[in-house]
């Protein structure tokens, strides 16, 4: 059996498999405010990203090694091919961290041999040791995945893990890249690695996969049942197509389920010792966070953190809640941090109220951050009479956590209605304050809008979402827009907040466009998708 470390760790990857679903790049700022937060809720490590893809990756790695990873605090991971000119990038990123590790992986199923890597297996089993060796050379703690694990051929992975292990891996993965497996197989491709490979008690089991099928987490917990120790896993689900499992619905089912899962840890049911480090009061604010810097809304039946998981609409089910609530609901919102804060702040409120409450959401802002997001709430408290949590999350989420933009909005304005062709007068300026101005038409005011705006910034793009909700209730509530542009095969979003909701929409679209233009992502190598050219 493999090494059980006595409980399931938890192994974050929304900021390097979760960074790569479309549309949902961070900037540095960005990454080690969710770096911090995932540092709060107590997750055991931190996949911080793929150094290799890009100065702008590597820099984002470094800097969350240096601030985020303590001796107490999570692991740093960075990612790296087998490949050495990876690994060696991985391991100067990661260098700051008290606590770090490599993860260095290679597809091993036949279909990805034959038609990405072009290598055989022999290639392959020659590959993953002079790897995993070359990452030990550099580092303690060392990964290894086989990429398409759940599609490979057991006896082949069985070959590959063995000699990762004596290479010097100490935790060995097996992704379900492509979503495709199903919890009994899953458990079983598990419980066979665990009877089959003579060294594996020598290294942790660890479990990642996608949500093809939407049976991520259904697979894992099977794996659990067989032996898997770690779980990687990202915050809201998101990641490449239909997202990774989600780390709070794993946490929550082995946190409510524990008495049905301890006896595969070897513990009497009724043990109260958590199954997982993770403080679930935390879950709640991660959730947002995450959505909020990403710009991925949370569906709101999305088990755990989606607006209606708590939600009691129905009659039948308000009666039975009030008279026991173990009648219809089996978690506690309090449980994982959902408190009942809708009145916060209000006008009157000083700057250290609103430092002190941005702190307590992980917006940890720098003095000239501050000074911005408290000018933009006092101008909101001015519109509005209460301004919410979800209200200070907007305003700071795409205002203010951002680098020198090329494009600043200087005005909108509009005109529109039933015996009107609608028309937009936008000014933008440019980095260095000049000024352009320009009217465009429309078939509504935010087309007229985004008119204007794409003849001005000249950066070629289609617009391909566009959606408003409002933050929170009431007549005098922000609209929040999101807005996600395609340009040369990549998304970029942009998100923002007013009372005005056509200066919200010209107002993400400037952010979307200001994320494009400064966009490390264009040009950048991608993990799974570019092929290493050599090994060695
Ligand atoms: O899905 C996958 O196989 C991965 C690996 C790089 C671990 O993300
Ligand atoms: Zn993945």
């Amino acid at each position: 059996m493999a090494k059980d470390p006595g409980r399931v760790l938890i192994f974050d990857t929304t900021l390097r498999d979760g960074e790569q679903s479309p549309g949902a790049s961070l900037n540095l700022e960005e990454k080690l405010a969710i770096a911090h937060q995932l540092a709060r809720l107590g997750v055991d490590v931190i996949e911080a990203g793929f150094p290799f893809a890009s100065q702008g990756d590597f820099a984002a790695v470094q800097k969350i090694a240096e601030q985020v990873g303590g001796d107490d605090g999570p692991i740093i991971c960075g990612l790296a091919r087998a490949s050495k000119a990876d690994i060696k990038a991985c391991s100067d990123a990661i260098a700051p961290a008290p606590k770090k590790r490599i993860h260095t992986f290679i597809a091993t199923s036949d279909i990805h041999l034959e038609h990405k890597l072009r290598k055989s297996r022999k290639d392959v089993l020659q590959i993953v040791p002079d790897m995993v060796n070359y990452a030990r050379s550099l580092a303690e703690d060392v990964e290894f995945s086989c990429e398409d694990a759940a599609r490979s051929d057991p006896e082949f992975l069985y070959e590959i893990i063995n000699v990762a292990i004596s290479a010097g891996a100490s935790t060995i993965n097996i992704p379900d890249t492509v979503g495709y497996t199903t919890p009994s197989e899953f458990g079983d491709l598990i419980k066979g690695i665990n009877e089959k490979v003579p060294n594996i008690n020598d290294a942790v089991l660890s479990v990642h996969g996608h949500n093809d099928l939407g049976l991520a987490v259904a697979n894992f917990l099977e794996a659990v049942k067989n032996g898997a120790r770690q779980l990687e896993c990202t915050i809201n689900g998101i990641g490449e197509r239909a997202g990774n499992a989600a780390l709070e619905e794993l946490v929550m089912a082995l946190h409510v389920r524990r008495r049905f899962y301890n006896p595969f840890f070897n513990r009497h049911p009724n043990s109260p010792t958590p199954l997982t480090g993770v403080r679930t009061e935390e879950i709640t604010k991660t959730s947002r966070l995450v959505s909020n810097l990403t710009g991925m809304v949370v569906q709101p039946n999305k088990a755990i953190v989606g607006a209606n998981a708590f939600a009691h609409e129905s009659g039948i089910h308000q009666d039975g809640v009030l008279k026991n609530r173990l009648t219809y609901e089996i978690v506690d919102a309090r449980t994982v941090g959902l408190l009942d804060n809708k009145i916060s702040l209000g006008k009157l409120s000083g700057r250290s109220a609103v430092r002190a409450r941005l702190e307590e959401l992980g917006y940890d802002l720098s003095r000239e951050d501050l000074n911005e997001a408290f000018l933009r709430f006092k101008d909101l408290a001015d519109r509005k009479r209460e301004i919410t949590d979800r209200d200070l999350e907007a305003i700071v989420s795409e205002q203010v956590m951002q680098p020198e933009a090329r494009f600043q909005l200087h005005l909108v304005q509009v005109s529109c209605g039933t015996a009107l062709k609608p028309t937009a007068t936008v000014t933008l300026a440019d980095q260095d304050g000049r000024e352009q101005t320009t009217v465009a038409l429309g078939t509504g005011p935010v087309d007229a809008v985004c008119k204007a705006l794409n003849a001005l910034a000249g950066v070629p793009n289609e617009l391909i979402e566009f959606s408003v909700k409002s933050v929170t209730e009431g007549i005098d509530a922000l609209g929040e827009v999101t807005i996600r542009l395609r340009s040369d095969g990549q998304i970029f979003s942009g998100h923002s907040a007013d009372t005005d909701v056509v200066v919200a929409a010209a107002q993400a679209y400037v952010n979307a466009l200001n994320r494009l233009v400064s966009s490390e992502k264009l040009g950048s190598i991608h993990p799974q998708r570019d092929v290493v050219k050599a090994n060695l």
